[in-house]
């Protein structure tokens, strides 16, 4: 049973503690490559069955009225990869836009992109705009790419985007709160996830959303990525309902709703 939750949401901590279903969910899509190799595949298989388990992981969010899935489908230390797997990559990104960009207008889910978009082949940036565009009145649930991402380079740009309004005399230093560090990094429009899960085994954060990752409850699963089904979502939820998430509060205070 699904509860609600009470306060608006703040990004500083939200005053609600009871932990409802999370509003927010990134994934780290992790183990293509190793669950191709356990086939014997080439490991372009394993990415070419991750485009389709992200596409499962996108309805079955939709379906359970999740507002932010974020997906880390390339991050920026993926561009270390060997030439032939990165282009695999951007086009399957190509094609991750171009196969649902109408699906996703039907079911009233936004694309949106934190990263380095200008950073990618043309032809990939130029269909991932083109759902971003055709998506824009999408309500229901707001997918985000992250392309190549890292988010000490997301931090990095917001604070030299700050200090060069510093040194233009438009900000002072006492000015500049988490509010307005959000305001500059490419995740500024997001609210922070709430649940993070990873597949493929590993438990570390790679870089994806150090900031915004604060408080969130984390999910670690043994599954490589392609076999990400409802039964591993499921799983996640029934985890993160049985956290009390405390924003640093007391479980005293917190039955006494402070
Ligand atoms: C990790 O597998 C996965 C990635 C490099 C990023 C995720 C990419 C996809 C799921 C395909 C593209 C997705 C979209 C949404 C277009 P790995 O190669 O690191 O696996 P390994 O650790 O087993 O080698």
């Amino acid at each position: 049973m699904l509860r609600t939750v009470d306060a608006a949401p703040s990004h500083y901590g939200p005053r609600h503690t009871m932990t409802e279903q999370p509003k927010h969910i990134a994934l780290i899509m992790d183990g293509n490559g190793r669950w191709a190799h356990a086939r014997g595949l080439p490991r372009r298989q394993g990415h070419e069955h991750g485009v389709e388990a992200a596409a499962r992981a996108v309805q079955a969010c939709a379906e359970r009225s999740v507002k932010h899935l974020t997906l880390f489908a390339f991050s920026h230390s993926n561009w270390k990869r060997p030439k032939d797997e990165v282009e695999l990559l951007m086009r399957l990104c190509m094609q991750f836009a171009d196969d649902h960009r109408q699906e996703w207008v039907r079911r009233s889910i936004r694309l949106e992109v934190i990263g380095a978009l200008d950073e990618l082949p043309r032809a990939t940036r130029l269909s991932i705009e083109r759902a971003i565009a055709e998506t824009r009145g999408g309500e229901r649930m707001v997918l985000t790419l992250a392309l190549g991402y890292a988010g000490r380079h997301d931090l990095v740009g917001a604070v030299r985007a700050i200090a060069a309004r510093a040194q233009a005399g438009l900000l002072l230093p006492e000015e500049i709160d988490e509010q307005r560090l959000r305001a500059f990094m490419t995740t500024g429009n997001m609210p922070d996830p709430d649940l993070v899960i990873r597949t493929g085994g590993e438990k570390r954060l790679s870089d994806f959303l150090l900031f915004e990752c604060a408080n969130a409850e984390l999910f670690f699963a043994d599954e490589m990525w392609p076999d990400f089904d409802d039964a591993l979502l499921e799983r996640a939820l029934a985890a993160f309902s049985r956290r009390q998430r405390r924003f640093g509060r007391t479980a005293e205070q917190l039955a006494q709703g402070a």
